[in-house]
């Protein structure tokens, strides 16, 4: 069935569902802070809220028992991963790094700027896969990489998001920001247009969150996989029918960055459950 094209005031039906914004995320006896005091550069929001808060009792509730998130299958496959030799130098992960848990922190700081370049994640992975074990690079999004990119971000799980912002990491911010505010696409939206201006309404059947990424990678019940904050700003710009930057290229890693400062101080809750 051919969809109209709809216009930003037809597709946010006015009705403010109620985000569980009084719930708290409670796993394994560990409370998360899933809404905190905005950070000062954010002129227009005065509440951070995680996108956890926005979901349905359902899904909140398979995030907060690891033994019912489905991610954790993934995790599992990527600790087989973690050891399987790979590459012309005959090295796995653990040849060199003891274990996955020295990871915890990383991902509260990424991206970060080296040597005037931003990094994300997936791209310290691949450093490791094709420098140090002579491998082939992994796909950004492909299951490999979501999966170990998701085991080591859940190191972090329970701390705070706290990404550079200043001094060489300003220019790469910078055009994050442009990006999240600039409209594209057919519907000629912005990011912000739905994640800022009306958070917390219906947008047909989904309930809009503020479209953070302190639970990335995270597991969606919708395609029952790994999803990667790529992946994921991708299916955004189609559903506004633009031409979607491309995954690992520098508009979305600044976008990255820039989501990131937004959600500073929200604990990171990989491998979070979404629909
Ligand atoms: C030949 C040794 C070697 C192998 C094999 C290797 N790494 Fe690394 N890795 C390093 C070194 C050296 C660094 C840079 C110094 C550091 O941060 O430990 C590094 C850095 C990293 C970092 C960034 C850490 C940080 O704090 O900045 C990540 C993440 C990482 N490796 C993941 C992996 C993964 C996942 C694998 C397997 C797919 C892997 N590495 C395989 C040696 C290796
Ligand atoms: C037409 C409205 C719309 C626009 C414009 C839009 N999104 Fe979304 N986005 C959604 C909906 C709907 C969801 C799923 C419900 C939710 O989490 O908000 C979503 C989810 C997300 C999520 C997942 C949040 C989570 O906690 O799982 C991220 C991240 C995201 N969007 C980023 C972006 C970025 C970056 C842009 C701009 C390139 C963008 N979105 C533009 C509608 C939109």
């Amino acid at each position: 069935m051919k969809r109209a094209l709809l216009t930003t005031a037809c597709i946010l039906a006015a009705t403010a569902a109620s985000a569980g914004e009084d719930s708290t995320l409670s796993i394994e006896g560990e409370d998360y802070i899933t809404q905190t005091a905005a950070p000062e550069h954010m002129e227009y929001v005065d509440t951070i809220y995680s996108g956890w808060t926005f979901r349905t009792d359902e899904t909140q509730a398979l995030q907060m028992d690891d033994f019912d998130n489905p991610a954790f299958v993934f995790l599992d496959q990527a600790i087989d991963q973690w050891d399987t030799v790979e590459g012309s130098e005959g090295k796995s992960c653990s040849s060199c790094h003891e274990d996955v848990a020295d990871f915890a922190g990383l991902k509260t700081s990424l991206p970060r700027v080296e040597n005037g370049e931003l990094v994300t994640l997936t791209n310290l992975v691949n450093e490791c896969v094709t420098e140090r074990m002579g491998s082939k690079e992994w796909k950004y999004s492909g299951a490999k990489m979501s999966g170990m990119t998701a085991l080591i971000a859940h190191q972090s799980r329970g701390m705070t998001m706290n990404v550079k912002i200043d001094g060489d990491a300003a220019p790469f911010w910078e055009q994050g920001k442009e990006l999240y505010y600039q409209r594209v696409g057919q519907l000629d939206m912005a990011c912000s247009n739905c994640h800022e201006d009306n958070y917390g309404n219906m947008i047909r059947a989904d309930h809009l969150s503020q479209g953070q990424i302190n639970g990335f990678p995270l597991y969606r019940l919708k395609n029952a996989k790994i999803n990667t904050t790529h992946g994921r700003f991708k299916g955004c710009m189609s559903n506004i029918r633009a031409v979607p930057f491309k995954e690992g290229g520098p508009e979305f890693k600044a976008l990255e960055l820039y989501i990131a400062s937004r959600g500073q101080g929200l604990s990171v809750e990989t491998p979070a459950v979404r629909n």
